[in-house]
């Protein structure tokens, strides 16, 4: 593999998989292609901006010429497709805008990819087509020990997580149809550094910060199963190279939490770090009114991936949480440029061109 597409590049779990790359493989060229959505923030790389092995390309992926072109001019061997739109409550708000990036769109990079690669001798030899999905497509377990398994019927409740789903199936069905060298991964619930802050852990850091409310959805007892956002990466690096093509791995750390105790863990983790009294800020809790359809509770099995792979979480939850608390507290600016809205300007700056979006060409 040479040449190399990462969609979503520039949002919080896509950065941390284009930083591994771009530093682990000097050898490759790796494309962050990225539409910079609201979601999307350059700021997220500057780290890695100028190495010689790394290329940003603005455009969306639903842009179908473009992106066979880019196909063309990059011959590119392989795709990690993480662009999305990812936050379940815009979801119930804007169902369409998720059906057109995610179903539509990774219809498009498959239709892509499919056309320029049967265009070459050596068709799909060596070629991978990798899609990241999440556990919430499994649906909602009940409060007990069971865990999503990679045989767990789908049967996603939000927008969001239908349109994941739907996704994951044009991606099965590109190989069963094409023998397209597809692999799918569902992961559970990432934290860590560059996550945009209208997800809960970076959005309550924040809030901490400057003791505003803290809107708990519920009674707060939904339970998520949480993930350090580097060991995603190296499991996706793990899976690039070493998975079986056409297979599915699930990614989790073993790690459930009720969303209450993660809350107070938070809570009291920026409040010793600040210097205030530990727990002071436990009032700022606010129980608000319930996501509709709330999923009670996502929990991962991925002894597959341990077992057949060797890959492992690195980080206790305790060391994670620390390391990520630390971090939004020590880049203040990242977050302010966010909350003020001015890391979009620095897009209209660079990026003057409006993105004409094409239909889907056969
Ligand atoms: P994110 O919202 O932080 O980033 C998404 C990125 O995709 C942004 O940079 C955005 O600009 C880009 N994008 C959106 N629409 C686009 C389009 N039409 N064309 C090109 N680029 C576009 O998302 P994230 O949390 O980093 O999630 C990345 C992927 O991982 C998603 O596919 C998501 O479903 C999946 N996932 C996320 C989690 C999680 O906990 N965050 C867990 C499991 C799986
Ligand atoms: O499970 C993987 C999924 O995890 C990913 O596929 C999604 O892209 C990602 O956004 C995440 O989805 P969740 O809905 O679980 O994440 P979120 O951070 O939005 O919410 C976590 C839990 O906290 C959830 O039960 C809802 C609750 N919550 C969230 C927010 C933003 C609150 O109680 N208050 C809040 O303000």
């Amino acid at each position: 593999m040479k040449n190399i597409v990462i969609t979503g590049g520039a949002g919080f779990i896509g950065s941390h998989v284009v930083r591994l790359f771009v530093n682990k493989y000097p050898e490759y060229k790796i494309i962050n292609l990225d539409k910079l959505t609201y979601a999307g923030n350059l700021a997220n790389l500057k780290d890695i901006e100028d190495k010689p092995n790394y290329k940003f390309v603005r455009m969306d992926i639903c842009d179908f010429d473009a992106f066979y072109k880019l196909m063309q001019d990059e011959q590119i061997d392989g795709i990690i497709h993480l662009a999305a739109e990812s936050h379940v409550d815009r979801s119930i708000k804007d169902p369409f805008t998720f059906a057109r990036t995610n179903v539509m769109g990774t219809l498009s990079l498959l239709q892509a990819a499919k056309l320029y690669w049967e265009s070459l001798p050596e068709k799909y030899e060596g070629k991978r087509f990798y899609h990241i999905s999440t556990d919430e497509v499994y649906g909602a377990l009940e409060f007990d020990d069971t865990l999503f398994t990679e045989e767990t019927k789908y049967n996603p409740h939000s927008p969001y997580s239908a349109s994941k789903a739907s996704s994951d199936h044009f991606v099965r069905a590109y190989h069963d149809t094409y023998g397209m060298p597809t692999i799918v991964t569902n992961c559970s619930n990432n934290y860590g550094p560059y996550q945009f802050p209208e997800k809960l852990i970076p959005l309550f850091i924040n809030n901490i910060r400057h003791r505003k409310p803290l809107p708990v959805y519920g009674k707060g007892e939904n339970v998520r199963d949480w993930l350090y956002v580097e060991d995603h990466a190296r499991a996706i690096d793990t899976i690039f190279h070493n998975g079986k093509i056409a297979e599915t791995y699930n990614i989790g750390g073993f790690n459930e939490w009720k969303n209450i105790d993660i809350i107070k863990v938070v809570i009291k983790t920026v409040d010793r770090l600040l210097g205030r009294a530990e727990g002071e800020d436990l009032d700022l809790i606010t129980y608000v009114t319930d996501r509709l359809g709330h999923d009670a509770r996502y929990a991962i099995d991925s002894r597959k991936l341990q077992a057949e792979l060797g890959w492992e979480p690195s980080l206790q939850f305790e060391e994670g949480i620390e390391k990520t608390v630390r971090w939004y507290l020590d880049n203040e600016e990242w977050m302010d440029n966010i909350t003020s809205g001015d890391y979009e300007k620095y897009y209209d700056e660079m990026y003057a061109t409006s993105l004409p979006v094409r239909p889907l060409k056969q």
